[in-house]
């Protein structure tokens, strides 16, 4: 049975997103008694503080599924050496209206693949500031700057024999901090 069901926030629309792939595989790492589930952040309108007392019915979903989340799962490209505005538009969301953030307290793991060489290095930096300011505990280390390559992904969708055991102990290292800290 699952005990920890953990909230994945993948910084892409794109269909055939690597990090979407990679989100998809990371969680067949992880032991049984987890649960990912990849939120849904396309449909979420523009953020617009003049809503905050009225929110739209995709922001009170999003905001429900992170606060009832044990954990969350951040798997992010890099866009222009910052994190994509879908992203961070999501996070604007569930992060209002003020007091009352679905964030606080939360555990997170930050992860990302890019095509550029420095793998979401960035990006991933940039995403620890916010989450820093939003009171969510991330996983300091081991860091994964995942670049996409050629067997990155194996036909089944698992992760490739080149990187398969350093993600496996990403996985091992993030269970145990979301062990540690889950709400
Ligand atoms: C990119 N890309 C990119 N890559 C990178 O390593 N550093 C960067 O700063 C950027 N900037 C950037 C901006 C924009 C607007 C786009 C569309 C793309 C390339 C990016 O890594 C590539 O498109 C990935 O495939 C995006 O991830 P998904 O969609 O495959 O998950």
């Amino acid at each position: 049975m699952s005990r920890y069901n953990i909230a994945v926030l993948v910084g892409s629309l794109r269909k055939e997103s690597f990090n979407r792939r990679l989100a998809t595989a990371l969680a067949r790492l992880a032991p049984a008694e987890f649960t990912f589930k990849q939120l849904e952040i396309g449909d979420l309108p523009l953020y617009n503080q003049d809503d905050d007392a009225h929110q739209a019915a995709p922001v009170k979903r999003l905001k429900a599924e992170i606060q009832a989340a044990n954990g969350l799962l951040f798997v992010t490209p890099e866009y222009n050496r910052s994190i994509p505005g879908v992203l961070k538009n999501a996070i604007d969301h569930a992060s209002r209206p003020y007091g009352q953030s679905a964030f606080a307290g939360k555990s997170a793991g930050v992860i990302g693949v890019s095509v550029g060489a420095i793998g979401t290095a960035i990006a991933q930096q940039h995403l620890r500031g916010v989450l820093a300011y939003l009171d969510v505990a991330t996983l300091g280390q081991p860091e994964a700057f995942i670049q996409a390559k050629e067997g990155l992904f194996d036909e089944a969708g698992e992760i490739g024999p080149g990187s398969r055991d350093f993600l496996q102990k990403w996985m091992d290292r993030y269970v145990a901090w979301i062990r540690h800290h889950a709400t």
